[in-house]
């Protein structure tokens, strides 16, 4: 009798995927939009070539900018950028989007939000995999989601140099000032400088390879800090992620000349 029961179970598992009655598709329905929005926006921009500095405010998606034909150039370490047929001369954007790219695409917590939305493995908790045949990041090419800890070290020089260009958006052709603009670069480098320091590996890095923590007391300072972040890491993935496209699309307006960066505070020099 109860293996009958069971056995009825199972097949009824089998059949609706899953027995909850929440709405649970939901959360994988909007990550799916959110990040499909986001990787369709961000490659739209890193296509422009344009459009990507307005004076003193140089957009996230191309900072820094490498190549010596770039509209800003935070440092000349690659020559002019080669042009194709068609397209005509590449974006050097795609000099540096690889880093936050594999930063985002390695994270611990976009691996759980994307493996539910795009490949529904498994879409939610308690729901059968869309398709069988998940072996974990155990083999190729997932266990190249390993690489995220290296990908951690290159999106903290990243977030030094953001820093540094929020900095210079202080600079302005007239004088020194505060423009929303400012505002904008810094909001998005302090989400950016949280999501960063957040990181699992960072956590690591602070605390890891320790037996007992009385032993290194900075270091057991270091990781209680960063696990009061960590615990709020998949807030600073959203906002980090909002907050690098509206800094982009607001530098773009600006450049285009769609809208104007208004002035906070101006001191001219004489
Ligand atoms: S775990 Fe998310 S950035 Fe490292």
């Amino acid at each position: 009798m109860l293996r009958r029961l069971l056995t009825d179970q199972r097949g009824e598992l089998a059949a609706r995927a899953t027995l909850r009655t929440d709405a649970w598709w939901i959360e994988p329905l909007v990550v799916a939009l959110v990040l499909g929005s986001f990787g369709i926006y961000a490659t739209w921009a890193a296509l422009q070539n344009a459009h990507y500095y307005a004076a003193p405010y140089l957009s996230p998606f191309y900072s820094p900018c490498l190549s010596t034909d770039c509209q800003h150039v935070t440092l000349p370490l690659f020559g002019r950028m080669p042009s194709l047929p068609v397209v005509g001369a590449l974006s050097p954007a795609f000099l540096i989007l690889w880093v936050p790219g594999l930063f985002r695409l390695t994270c611990y917590y976009y691996r759980k939000a994307y493996y539910r939305s795009f490949w529904g493995a498994p879409p939610g908790c308690a729901v059968s995999d869309v398709r069988g045949g998940y072996t974990g990041e155990t083999r190729f090419p997932l266990l190249f989601q390993n690489l995220h800890r290296y990908a951690f070290y290159l999106a903290v020089v990243l977030v030094v140099i953001l820093t540094y260009d929020a900095i210079l958006a202080f600079r302005f052709p007239e004088g020194f000032g505060i423009g929303v603009g400012t505002l904008v670069m810094f909001a998005n480098v302090i989400l950016l400088g949280c999501y960063t320091f957040s990181c699992h590996s960072c956590r690591h890095l602070c605390g890891g390879h320790l037996d007992v923590f009385s032993t290194a007391p900075r270091r057991y300072g270091l990781w209680y800090m960063v696990t009061q972040l960590n615990a709020h890491h998949p807030l600073f993935a959203w906002l980090s992620l909002s907050s690098v496209g509206l800094a982009d699309l607001y530098i773009r307006l600006v450049s285009m000349g769609v809208i104007r960066d208004l002035r906070i505070i101006l001191l001219r020099l004489v």
